[in-house]
């Protein structure tokens, strides 16, 4: 069994942090999102693991995440010239895949509980595909599944204006090799990608045997910011443990499950945990609020920030207001004077979302 990640895509929805680096290697608390996908498939046993990346941001992906070896897998990357869909990426990929049934894992997705229950019952039956669902509220925005009493699958339509059901397709797939006869033969799509559903309707149009499994657990799609902060909340809550590893001085609190990072420190601060700090941090004079995460290298000062992303090496300073809901992106600079301001001074990207409220 193999498993192939894709981590290339456009990453169009969390722009402007996506013109500069892969949406995958953007922080879940303080852990790039792919490599949570690359553990629970070592978790599972599935160690020879093919990711996909793009000619933009793959030499970044490649270099963070490297051979393998500190996963205890082995990598191999595959690149896809162009972001052609799901289905095309697989494509790519069959000379690394060959024949053998595989996994695939949408990088910017993840899922609580392990694989290796799911992972077992594909195995131990011959099934073309088994995918996996999640109820969700609002299925007009996903791919939806129509499934049998029998667990079958009947049929799958994109983002539905009248959804079958609410159960959306979650970004993990198990195939046998037979999709590649189906990649083979499809179409590229209105919005000109080869679709994944597109293929799995395939096979099921051919009556080859396409299983449903019901996720229990969460599921979060972190390709927006709002998604990102709530899998950035839900890994805080349900996995951070407390360690300082920094310096805390006499004026300074930490409540509930913080970790400090080496070589950071807190001087006259207040961090009300669940919050995670990185590695050689200067936090002054400031309040964090639960289901914040501070990357390595940041500074700040003067500021009050909660349920946040902060990235490596951006700085805060002054700012009067509390940040709340907030992802600010690497080597960003932040700075406003302590009152409401007279005038501001800005230098803004394209693509920016900036909320005075
Ligand atoms: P999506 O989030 O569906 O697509 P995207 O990355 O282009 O993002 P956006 O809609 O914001 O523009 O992709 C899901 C995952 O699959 C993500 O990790 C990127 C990856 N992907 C590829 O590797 N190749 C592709 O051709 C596409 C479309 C996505």
């Amino acid at each position: 069994m193999k498993a192939l990640i894709l981590s290339g895509g456009k990453g169009t929805r969390l722009r402007p942090l996506t013109y500069t680096g892969a949406k995958q290697l953007v922080p879940v608390a303080n852990k790039p999102i792919l490599w949570y996908g690359i553990e629970a498939l070592v978790a599972a046993g599935i160690t020879d693991i093919g990711i996909v990346i793009s000619p933009e941001s793959g030499d970044e992906v490649r270099a963070k995440t490297g051979d393998g070896k500190r996963f205890g897998a082995q990598i191999t990357y595959i690149r896809q010239d162009s972001p052609d869909g799901l289905a095309h990426a697989v494509k790519v990929a069959q000379p690394f895949l060959g024949d053998s049934p595989f996994v695939m894992y949408l990088g910017d997705n993840l899922i609580q509980g392990d694989l290796a229950a799911l992972l077992n019952d594909f195995k131990t039956r011959t099934l073309a595909a088994t995918i996996l669902l999640c109820p969700v509220p609002n299925p007009t925005a996903f791919g939806v599944a129509e499934v049998g009493a029998d667990g079958r699958v009947l049929r799958l339509v994109e983002k539905p204006k009248v959804p079958p059901s609410n159960l959306a397709l979650v970004g993990i797939y198990f195939f046998s090799a037979v999709i590649h006869d189906a990649i083979a033969d499809i179409s590229p799509s209105a919005r000109g990608e080869l679709e994944i559903t597109d293929a799995i309707q395939w096979l099921i149009d051919r009556q080859a045997c396409v299983e449903a499994c019901q996720l229990r657990g969460w599921w979060l799609d972190t390709g927006k910011k709002d998604d990102l902060l709530e899998a950035n909340r839900v890994i805080l809550d349900t996995r951070l443990q407390t360690a300082i590893l920094g310096e805390v001085d006499a004026q300074s609190k930490a409540t509930g499950r913080v970790r400090l990072g080496e070589g950071s420190r807190l001087i006259n601060c207040t961090v009300r945990g669940p919050a995670i700090v990185g590695a050689n941090c200067h936090l002054e004079n400031c309040f964090i609020g639960p289901y914040t995460s501070i990357a390595d290298d940041v500074r700040l000062v003067d500021a009050d920030i909660e349920h946040s992303v902060i990235l490596a090496g951006a700085s805060v300073e002054g700012v009067s207001g509390r940040i709340v809901d907030s992802l600010i992106g690497q080597r960003a600079s932040l700075t406003t004077a302590p009152r409401r301001p007279k005038a501001m001074r800005l230098m803004i990207g394209d693509d920016s979302k900036i909320e005075l409220i």
